[in-house]
């Protein structure tokens, strides 16, 4: 088999991953959170490319840092430095930058660009966000999970507010592919995107997690072992706030809802956050809240995603 016959791996969605595959991830995680020198040097002298279309504080520096743990170095991108901003195509950036770096991250608005930017990249391509997928923070997400409950089987994550919303999306496959019970209340004009929810389902057959839509908070909650808030708009809906505020109202996680939850259940949110809307203060600053931890767990994950993407998974 020559190099140009192995199939490089991209991470433009959860469900890019096998089952397998995903518990690697999280295990080698897990080891670097614990010795992060373990693979220290592994990608020295290569150069990480990060384009950001979109402001961000944890993805740029988790990736920036994990990246400088290996051994690589970072460059932060925004359109206005590259060529894309004046025209060049994605197709034509990917082939350049594949020249250069071992891996391209982007954050971006549609997710038709980082498919395009995979299609045409001969190294691997990471979504560090899209309108529509959050994978690396379903990583993170898991591995707190994890952390605090042990494992995945006979587990339930509520996620309460925009169903449509990409970490929503995200979180749907990751349940299906670790086996973590999912539930999402939202009111039906924010439900998850029918295919994305259609295609989780199908890959949940393999793990036996149970996908599921409600509407009422309260019934989401009940039985959860963790509890998960987005911001009600994301970035590029910021126009949407007021309408959106309306609607989603009673989808604020409040101290009265995490009542409902499993004893001992914890709080998640990816930040950043909007206190007084889609979680009460006393929640996310609470003694149920993991939120620091969980956005710690961004690091460990972006190291292990970056280096199995970049020398493989075990097969
Ligand atoms: N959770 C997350 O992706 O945060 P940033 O937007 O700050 O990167
Ligand atoms: N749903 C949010 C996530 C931010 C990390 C957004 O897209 O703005």
């Amino acid at each position: 088999m020559t190099a140009t016959d192995v199939k490089v791996r991209h991470f433009t969605r959860v469900s890019d991953l096998l089952p397998d595959e995903l518990e690697q991830l999280l295990e080698l995680a897990a080891r670097l959170k614990q010795e992060p020198s373990a693979y220290e040097g592994a990608l020295h002298g290569r150069t990480i490319a990060c384009i950001f279309e979109k402001p961000s504080t944890r993805t740029r520096v988790s990736f920036a840092a994990a990246a400088a743990e290996l051994g690589a170095t970072p460059i932060a991108l925004s359109p206005q430095e590259l060529q894309i901003g004046r025209g060049e195509t994605i197709a034509d950036t990917a082939r350049s930058l594949s020249g250069y770096c071992a891996a391209i991250v982007i954050r971006t608005f549609a997710q038709r660009t980082v498919d395009e930017l995979a299609a045409w990249a001969t190294v691997p391509v990471v979504n560090a966000l899209s309108n529509e997928h959050h994978p690396c923070q379903a990583l993170a997400d898991l591995l707190t999970i994890r952390e605090a409950c042990g494992g995945f089987a006979g587990r339930r994550l509520a996620f309460v507010g925009d169903g449509g919303d990409n970490v929503a999306h995200s979180l749907l496959e990751a349940g299906a592919l670790s086996g973590l019970d999912v539930v999402i209340a939202c009111p039906p004009a924010y439900a998850p995107d029918e295919e994305v929810l259609g295609d989780a389902r199908r890959l949940a057959r393999a793990t036996g997690a149970m996908l599921t839509v409600v509407e009422d908070p309260r019934e989401a909650i009940a039985q959860s072992d963790a509890v998960y808030a987005d911001v009600w708009a994301s970035m590029g809906e910021e126009a949407e706030h007021d309408a959106r505020a309306r609607a989603l109202a009673p989808y604020e996680v409040t101290e009265d809802l995490m009542a409902l939850a499993n004893p001992g259940a914890i709080f998640l949110h990816c930040l950043p956050a909007k206190r007084g809307e889609e979680v009460e203060s006393s929640v996310i600053d609470g003694p149920r809240s993991a939120v620091w931890t969980q956005s710690a767990n961004r690091m460990p994950t972006e190291a292990a995603l970056l280096l199995a993407l970049t020398q493989g998974f075990e097969s």
